[in-house]
């Protein structure tokens, strides 16, 4: 059973309720139908020698029977779904400042909370306290979705979408963007990390802080190199001149779990790989080519490495 079977979330287990509700409906309703079908197969089969059945026309009970029945059924599962959509969706009235903000962008999810501090591929949460979350893309539609926590929720430029986000328990919860997005759309992945209330005070506390200066002069020749070789222009570092958000905010970047929006585990080989040739670490992302040596691949990556 995937994961969007064990809701750790009030939203989502309302919706798992939901969809049980949906499902033993169904499931006695195809049992019906399948008994049926099976009986009248077997009672009313051809028989060697028997002549036309006997032809019956218009039952007004009848009619009346499969127009109403299903009526009541569609309007049951109206009433629920209506029911469901209300508890889970945050009202019109909670139109107060977003605790968190998520923009989509091909391909990658960047967060952004109310102190500014900016993160991509990875959020952090308070455990049980229900976050309102703004959804926002930066170019295409995509989709926010973290089956265990939350419904979906498409990301569509120009738009501002809400949901609440809320985690039960502590906990590690994978997200997908869950709407085709262009060719690394299966490669638009995040986590949502649950955690309790002070560790993620800790943890804000620490991304929100500006960047150490290189301490080691490999990481201090890569420092250079992000700016020389353009780095700069598409990722932000705070703490440093580069501001750009183009590309996903560097800042702490050594402190996250991956690379590329899942792609490949955050790790000094592989984020050597990722500044030497990005486009085969994931090809048609919009990283271009560098080209750099294996020298400054290695001082840039040190320099990455450092960003914790
Ligand atoms: Cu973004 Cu699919």
């Amino acid at each position: 059973m995937g994961p969007a079977f064990h809701p750790q979330s009030p939203q989502t287990q309302i919706i798992a309720t939901l969809f049980a509700h949906f499902l033993i409906l169904a499931a006695v309703i195809f049992a019906i139908v399948a008994a049926l079908v099976v009986y009248s197969l077997l009672r009313y089969r051809a028989r060697p020698g028997a002549g036309e059945p006997r032809q019956v026309f218009g039952s007004r009970r009848f009619e009346i029977a499969w127009t109403v029945i299903p009526l009541l059924i569609v309007t049951v599962l109206f009433v629920v779904t209506v029911r469901a959509m209300s508890l889970i969706d945050p009202p019109q009235w909670a139109n107060r400042p977003p605790d968190l903000i998520v923009t989509g962008h091909q391909w990658w999810w960047e967060a952004r909370y109310p102190d500014g501090t900016v993160t991509a591929g990875e959020i952090h949460i308070p455990v049980s306290r229900r976050l309102l979350v703004r959804i926002e893309s930066a170019d295409v539609i995509h989709d926010f979705w973290v089956p265990q926590l939350a419904r979906k929720m498409d990301a569509v430029p120009g738009l501002s979408s809400y949901i609440w986000l809320e985690a039960d328990s502590p906990g590690i919860f994978a997200g997908k963007c869950s709407e085709f997005c262009g060719a690394q759309h299966a490669w638009m992945q995040f986590i949502v990390v649950a955690e309790p209330e002070a560790a993620f005070s800790a943890w804000l506390t620490r991304q929100s802080e500006p960047a150490q200066p290189p301490s080691v002069e490999l990481a201090a020749r890569g420092s250079r190199l992000f700016v020389e070789r353009k780095c700069a222009d598409c990722h932000g570092i705070s703490g440093t001149a580069s501001r750009s958000l183009a590309g996903p905010d560097l800042t702490h970047v050594a402190s996250r779990e991956f690379l590329g929006a899942g792609i490949s585990r955050n790790s000094p080989e592989n984020l050597a790989l990722w500044v030497t040739n990005p486009q085969l670490a994931k090809p048609g992302n919009r990283m271009p080519d560098a080209r750099l040596s294996s020298d400054e691949s290695r001082a840039l990556a040190a320099y990455l490495g450092s960003l914790r």
